[in-house]
């Protein structure tokens, strides 16, 4: 009976390897599939926050009433992150460090102690307990009597963006107007071996976003500076690049993912004049027809040069169902890109003026960051208006890669 039964069964059933060979397969496909994910949508690393002390014994900044005055901690509080900057910039964690801020400054007996907040990024797969050995030791080498604990702080706040110290009067880049002084505090000029290349925007002390095809020629930070004020010559402020992120999946020729950010140090005082503008939150969308400003030092006319003082021009937000029609970009208008500009034509960015800002501001007169100058077909023709990157569509790879 059984003879009968079992050629029958093992007809219908799969053989034993058949099912460890599907299993296997099935398996594979799904740790594949989490890898995948995983890797694009960057969360194998994490923000690391750590609570670090030391001291200086050599330093007198006791007033009578024995307490640090404002004035003082401003000073001690910049010479400190500048300081740890440079200690992490400098060392084999410089990959990891994305910045550090001094929450407190204690006035003691023998001198005055500093606690300061330092965020690092890791993959998830390292161990954390070693990490705090290697914090500890690396600020140890450079400063006595320190201290580097893990703590948990979700964010520290950046100093207030987007305000600016003169009226907005724009009066009506190609074709734009001279800037006035101190009106556009976060325009950057990015200069590969000290000529302008591109524009960029200040967005906290020490990072810059610009864009991403500024550096196909060359993205080795030491070829790198960046000038601040609203002439190129003589700058205001000069300083050195010292670490390039460009978007992982930028490949030119093609002009998705143009968007860059650019660490230097030390980092720029908080001045009238050289002030970082605000990140828009990933939700934020614009109406078309909303009113913009962009600012650079590139070209006034296709095949001119970039020039010497800032400009800037007023623009209109054009929907992407306008831009995308056959006879404006049709479908080169793709995913975090938008236009703005005129069908008309004229008022336009142009050659130079690349990874500089697109900006608008709210009803509280806060300025944002909206868009960085990307491409466009010659500059101020009719039907081919500028295209810009979506900063809200990378605002959060711009947070993995800085901690903004
Ligand atoms: N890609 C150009 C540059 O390198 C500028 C692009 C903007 N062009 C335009 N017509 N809006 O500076």
């Amino acid at each position: 009976m059984h003879r009968a039964v079992g050629p029958d069964i093992q007809r219908r059933d799969l053989k034993p390897w058949t099912v460890v060979l599907l299993l296997l397969l099935s398996l594979t496909v799904v740790v594949m599939t989490i890898g995948f994910l995983v890797h694009f949508l960057g969360s194998d690393h994490k923000m690391e926050y750590y609570h670090g002390t030391f001291r200086f014994s050599d330093l007198q900044v006791k007033s009578n009433s024995g307490q640090i005055s404002t004035y003082q901690f401003k000073e001690l509080q910049e010479m400190n992150e500048n300081l740890v900057d440079e200690i992490f910039i400098d060392s084999a964690l410089r990959k990891h460090y994305i910045k550090n801020t001094v929450v407190t400054l204690t006035s003691e007996e023998d001198g005055v102690k500093t606690d300061v907040i330092m965020v690092f990024k890791f993959p998830s797969t390292d161990q954390r307990a070693g990490r705090e050995k290697r914090i500890h030791s690396i600020l140890h080498q450079r400063v006595r009597n320190t201290r580097a604990l893990p703590t948990n702080i979700l964010s520290v706040q950046p100093e207030g963006c987007g305000k600016r110290v003169v009226p907005l009067i724009v009066n009506r880049i190609m074709s734009g107007d001279i800037a006035a002084k101190s009106a556009w505090p976060w325009q950057a000029s990015l200069q590969r071996d000290g000529i302008h290349q591109c524009g960029a925007t200040l967005i906290s002390s020490m990072w810059l976003v610009t864009a991403a095809h500024c550096f196909k020629s060359s993205a080795n930070p030491q070829q790198w500076t960046v000038s601040f004020g609203t002439k190129i010559n003589p700058p205001l402020m000069k300083r050195n690049v010292r670490r390039i992120i460009v978007h992982e999946r930028y490949r030119s020729p093609a002009r998705e993912y143009d968007i860059a950010v650019v660490q230097f140090s030390p980092r720029v005082p908080f001045t009238d004049d050289v002030r970082w503008i605000c990140l828009p939150k990933t939700s934020t969308s614009f109406r078309p027809n909303s009113t913009v400003y962009i600012t650079g030092f590139g070209a006034l006319f296709y095949g001119g040069e970039s020039q010497n003082d800032l400009r800037e021009a007023r623009l209109k937000i054009i929907s992407n169902d306008v831009c995308k029609q056959p006879h404006v970009y049709g479908s080169d208008i793709k995913f975090g890109m938008f236009c703005a500009g005129y069908l008309e034509g004229i008022y336009d960015a142009c050659r130079g003026d690349s990874g500089g800002p697109l900006v608008a501001k709210d009803l509280k007169d806060t300025w944002y960051l909206y868009g960085i100058v990307s491409w466009g077909d010659n500059c101020g023709q009719k039907n081919k208006p500028g295209v810009y990157t979506d900063v809200t569509y990378y605002r959060n790879w711009i947070a993995s890669k800085t901690g903004l």
